[in-house]
């Protein structure tokens, strides 16, 4: 059944937990649809895992709908929503929902996603008000990486948890259909899911939130460059690669591929035409 954004209201009131994972292409989209996980999320970890950036600050907008694209014509069931990359909304609330426009019309997402808390309001907002889904991402923000002065963990101290709290309380006012609670303590992130009325998303947040999200290279092992404490790799997928592209390449070198089965006949009467 095609997943919406009643699907997590309905998940929230009924304590079932939601599941979601990134994508960024078809294939992947369309694998992710047939495990029946409820959402995936176009994440601007796209310039990261994808791309090759050391962070995720140089994403683009065409980047975000090209990718979006793609994930949307795999996607039958599952609910998609697609980062808005920095300073596609930090600049004005018209921005925001332009941009934001764009990420329906030209990706056709269901929903986008921005990060931030009380600051971003008045997006949350404009963005909303033209009938597009926003869910909020609050925690370890990772466009903020060079205000934070790296990534770490948020809200351990009673200040930065008091906030965090009222970050959560002010996206749901906003009308934030869900939020993303990224490297935030356990009972930090279960005191927040108690406390207010729409799906918490955790990464790094513990088993209290109302659903999960991850990075699909995280969870298969393809992604080695930094490995963060919060994933669990479901299945070691570099090695399998690698022992396939180590396979084609001997192959190729003994001759051994392409063999009869993989090759295309002609007539002989053709052929010996052409000598
Ligand atoms: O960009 C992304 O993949 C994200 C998730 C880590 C939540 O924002």
């Amino acid at each position: 059944m095609k997943k919406t954004v009643n699907t997590f209201k309905q998940a929230k009131e009924n304590g079932e937990k939601l599941t979601m994972l990134t994508a960024y292409d078809y294939s992947t989209a369309k694998l992710i649809d047939e495990a029946g996980i409820d959402a995936i999320l176009v994440g601007d970890s796209l310039g990261m895992v994808c791309l090759g950036y050391p962070d995720t600050l140089s994403v683009t907008m065409e980047d975000m709908i090209h990718h979006t694209k793609a994930v949307t014509r795999g996607a039958k069931e599952a609910f998609v929503v697609a980062d808005m990359p920095f300073m596609s909304y930090q600049t004005s609330v018209y921005d925001a929902v332009v941009n934001a426009g764009r990420l329906i019309k030209e990706g056709h997402a269901h929903a986008v996603k921005l990060e931030g808390g009380m600051e971003v309001c008045e997006q949350i907002r404009a963005i909303v008000k033209a009938s597009i889904p926003v869910c909020a991402h609050i925690g370890l923000t990772p466009q903020s990486v060079n205000a934070f002065g790296g990534f770490s963990v948020q809200g351990k101290g009673e200040e930065a948890a008091k906030r965090l709290i009222e970050e959560a309380k002010a996206v749901e006012e906003a009308g934030a259909f869900a939020v993303v609670l990224e490297c935030v303590p356990e009972a930090l992130a279960t005191l927040i899911t108690q406390q207010i009325s729409i799906p918490t998303i955790g990464i790094g947040a513990g088993a209290g939130c109302d659903g999960q999200v991850l990075v699909y290279q995280d969870m298969l092992g393809l992604y080695s460059d930094f490995v963060p404490k919060f994933v669990k790799q479901f299945k070691k997928l570099d090695s399998e690669m690698k022992d396939g592209f180590r396979a084609y390449r001997e192959e190729v070198r003994a001759g051994l591929f392409p063999a009869k089965e993989h090759t295309f006949k002609i007539d002989e009467t053709v052929l010996n035409k052409l000598y």
